[in-house]
Order: C-alpha cells, then sequence, then structure tokens
C-alpha cells in the first residue's frame, strides 16, 4: 500500500462534462442556481456563450457563479448563430436542448467542429418530431427547427453520452417520455445530474429512460475535479516522473465509474494506483486518487473496456512506449471522429519521436519499451494529443516539441504550469 498521503498533491481543474451539464441544466431550472469551481475553459465558455445568445443572463465564469433559469423551455430565439467553437458537447447536448423549443436556431462550429458527425444526434431528434437542415453533408453549420416533440424509444449503433444525453435533454424539456438503448453504457453525468435534480430517470446497463418533470428545480454545485485531466498526471506518476518517482495524489476527483478505465488500465499495467470516495456532489461519487510508479507492462483494451476511458486513449498509447510487451487498442474507432483522428494522429506522431506504433482500422499497437524518444509532433488542434505528448516529453526526459501547446486550453488551461510543477 502507498501512503495515502502522497508527497505531492493536484486538484486538476473541474469536470468539463460535468461543467457543461451544470450550465445546461441551471439554465433549464426555474429560479437561481449556484456553481462552485466550473472549468473555466474554452469548450465551456462555447456553453456559457450558447446559453447567453438563447436569453441565460450567465456571469463571467468564476470559481462561483449565479445562473438565474428561466424555466424548462423558456429559452429565447437567438437573434444570432449559435458558436460551438472547438466543443462537441455543447454542440450535440444543445441540439438535444433547441429541440424542445419553438423556434429555428443554426449551430456553428470550428473548422474541427465543423467535420465531425452530427447525424448521430440528428437522427433521433427527427424521429421525436424535429428538423434539422445542413449547409453540406451531415456536418455543422446545421438549422434545427424545434417544437412539440414526441416520445421515442432509440437505439443507438455508437456508445455516445452526447447522442444519450441529446434525446433525454429534449424530452426533458419537451415534457416527453423516451428511452436510449447503447451497445456499452457510456458515461452517465446527465442521468446522474437529472436524478439528483428529482427527474425521475432509470437507467440499467445500456439503457437509459426518463419520466417528463413538470420543471427542473434551482440545484447548487461544487463541481469535482475532472479525471481525464487528472489522469495526464496520474501517467506522469505511474512513468516515475513526478519530482524524485515520488507517489501522487489526485484530489477532489470525480470518481464515476464510467469514466475510471485508464485508472483501471494504467493498475493493469502494473501501476499502484487506489481511489477512495470521500464525498457525493450530485449524484457523482468524488474522492482521491493515489498513484506510485512500478514497471509497466502492455496491456489489451478491447471494445466492452473504450466508452470508460474514450479519452485517455491517446495518453494510454502515449504510456505503452514505456511499457513491456505489444499493447494493443481495439474497438475504438471512434476515436476517429474526435477532435482529430486520434488513431492516425496519434500513431503518425509515436512514429515521428521514435516509438513502435501501429494504425488499425479501430485501434493501434505500440511495442515497448522504448524509453528515450524525442523530435518534433503536430497537435492537430487537439487538446488531447498536446497533452499527451507533453506527458511522454517529461517522462523521456527528451525533447518533444509541440506545434500547437496552447491547445490544451479546450479543457485543461493550467496543464503546462502544473506539468512543470510536478516534474520539476
Ligand atoms: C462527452 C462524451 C464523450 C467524450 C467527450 C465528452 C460528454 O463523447 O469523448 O469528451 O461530455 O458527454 P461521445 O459522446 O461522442 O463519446
Amino acid at each position: 500500500m502507498i501512503a495515502r498521503a502522497a508527497p505531492f498533491a493536484v486538484r486538476v481543474p473541474g469536470d468539463k462534462s460535468i461543467s457543461h451539464r451544470a450550465l445546461i441544466c441551471a439554465a433549464l431550472a426555474s429560479g437561481r442556481s449556484r456553481i462552485r469551481n466550473i472549468l473555466p475553459s474554452a469548450d465551456v465558455h462555447s456553453t456559457a456563450g450558447v446559453l447567453r445568445a438563447l436569453g441565460v443572463e450567465i456571469p463571467a465564469l468564476g470559481d462561483d457563479l449565479r445562473v438565474d433559469g428561466p424555466g424548462l423551455g423558456a429559452l429565447s430565439a437567438p437573434g444570432t448563430a449559435l458558436d460551438c467553437g472547438n466543443s462537441g458537447t455543447t454542440a450535440r447536448l444543445m441540439t438535444g436542448v433547441l429541440s424542445g423549443h419553438a423556434f429555428e436556431s443554426r449551430l456553428v462550429g470550428d473548422a474541427s467542429l465543423s467535420r465531425r458527425p452530427m447525424a448521430r444526434v440528428a437522427r433521433p431528434l427527427e424521429a421525436m418530431g424535429a428538423r434539422f437542415a445542413f449547409d453540406h453533408g451531415e456536418h455543422l453549420p446545421m438549422a434545427i427547427t424545434g417544437g412539440r416533440l414526441h416520445s421515442v424509444d432509440w437505439t443507438s449503433t455508437t456508445a455516445s453520452a452526447q447522442v444519450k444525453s441529446a434525446i433525454l435533454l429534449a424530452g426533458l424539456v419537451a415534457r416527453v417520455p423516451v428511452s436510449v438503448t447503447e451497445p456499452i453504457r457510456s458515461r452517465d453525468h446527465t442521468e446522474r445530474m437529472l436524478g439528483a435534480l428529482g427527474v425521475e430517470i432509470r437507467s440499467r446497463g445500456g439503457e437509459a429512460s426518463l419520466q417528463p418533470a413538470s420543471e427542473l428545480p434551482p440545484f447548487q454545485i461544487d463541481v469535482p475535479a475532472d479525471p481525464s485531466s487528472a489522469a495526464f498526471m496520474a501517467a506522469v506518476a505511474a512513468g516515475g516522473g513526478i519530482r524524485g518517482g515520488a507517489p501522487l495524489s489526485l484530489t477532489d476527483v470525480a470518481l464515476n465509474p464510467t469514466r475510471l478505465g485508464f485508472f483501471r488500465a494504467l493498475r493493469e499495467m502494473g501501476a499502484e494506483v487506489h481511489w477512495e470516495v470521500e464525498r457525493e456532489e450530485c449524484g457523482e461519487p468524488v474522492g482521491t486518487i493515489t498513484v506510485a510508479p512500478r514497471e509497466l507492462r502492455a496491456v489489451r483494451i478491447s471494445g466492452a473496456d473504450v466508452p470508460a476511458m474514450i479519452d485517455e486513449l491517446p495518453l494510454l498509447a502515449c504510456l505503452a512506449t514505456r511499457a513491456d510487451g505489444e499493447t494493443e487498442i481495439r474497438g475504438a474507432s471512434e476515436l476517429r471522429v474526435k477532435e482529430s483522428d486520434r488513431i492516425a494522429a496519434v500513431v503518425a506522431n509515436l512514429r515521428a519521436v521514435g516509438a513502435d506504433a501501429e494504425e488499425l482500422p479501430d485501434g493501434l499497437r505500440v511495442r515497448g519499451p522504448t524509453l528515450s524518444l524525442g523530435g518534433s509532433v503536430r497537435a492537430h488542434d487537439d487538446h488531447r494529443l498536446a497533452m499527451a505528448f507533453g506527458v511522454l516529453g517529461a517522462l523521456s526526459g527528451r525533447a518533444i516539441v509541440i506545434d500547437d501547446p496552447q491547445c490544451v486550453s479546450v479543457s485543461y488551461p493550467g496543464f503546462w504550469s502544473d506539468l512543470a510543477r510536478v516534474t520539476a
């Protein structure tokens, strides 16, 4: 066992998924909600901006935020296009919310978001009665005409919390029962938050269903730290990169089991990883994760493991260069439609720094260990790629130069200073 209080402790910023949902639920509630420790990152600013354009007064994102919600279904028609920036969560969750409102709106995004698939969210909402028009293909820009929706019992071919949440939010706003079945359970923050606010919501295996609520009450939330951001620091600790090879404590982290796949994989790779729940926040378990370094071995990740670590797979692939044996990630073709094609980009970058990596249609292979890696990599405007290669650079002791280090602001604005603090 490692000492519960490791010499280094980091509280990474607030969870991105929970921050988006807290803002959206506050904007749908009747009355004043209070959100503490929201993540003030570019993606969350996008959700705040979209909600402001729909008539909700949201102050500048700070540690202690009050939002006056107009009530369910009471957003105002926007006077401009709604800019979702780089944020898939903003675009897809707001598509659900807007489908329940009887006005037309237009969603736009940056170049990366405008390449990402939107049909997956439009199709179920069309089945509920919303109408969609795309400028080209099935990507943003996209116009939505919402209104009176009917109930749906939707089966999704992909495990996607964004699609599931869009349907649940559309049902909530339109006050109709909905149910969504997905092949593998995706992160369940929407279900937990709505459940904590008294909405009748059932979640079993890959199925989530919601019964209509007359209104959403205002609420208070202290947003826990993001396990996806904590994962980068945990990887540094597992690889022995914390000053003096020390263990690391990650405090106040959201310990939702649908988000902990990376930490389970890290344990399987041989690192010492413990977590303990200390409190509950809006239905989310919250606590401390402690990680200590050990010799790492290769790991196999298959489709069933993927949703609980979807955002951490680029990082896992980077860490696999330091593990003994062949790591294989399969059943992860969703990675190709994230902020970048994360399979192609990770493999190209790993090769560029001298690692032994191979691209597969639905994943990748990495053979390790190759401890001394260096060179230049491309972030493709993708925050998680920049941070994964930042961690690899910190561990390998040689320079890994990232073309666009500032893109980390999408989810973890203070990443580079936190990394320097624990490794210097
Ligand atoms: C998210 C769901 C996931 C994840 C994304 C955030 C959410 O996307 O990759 O970073 O907050 O619901 P998918 O639903 O597309 O898998």
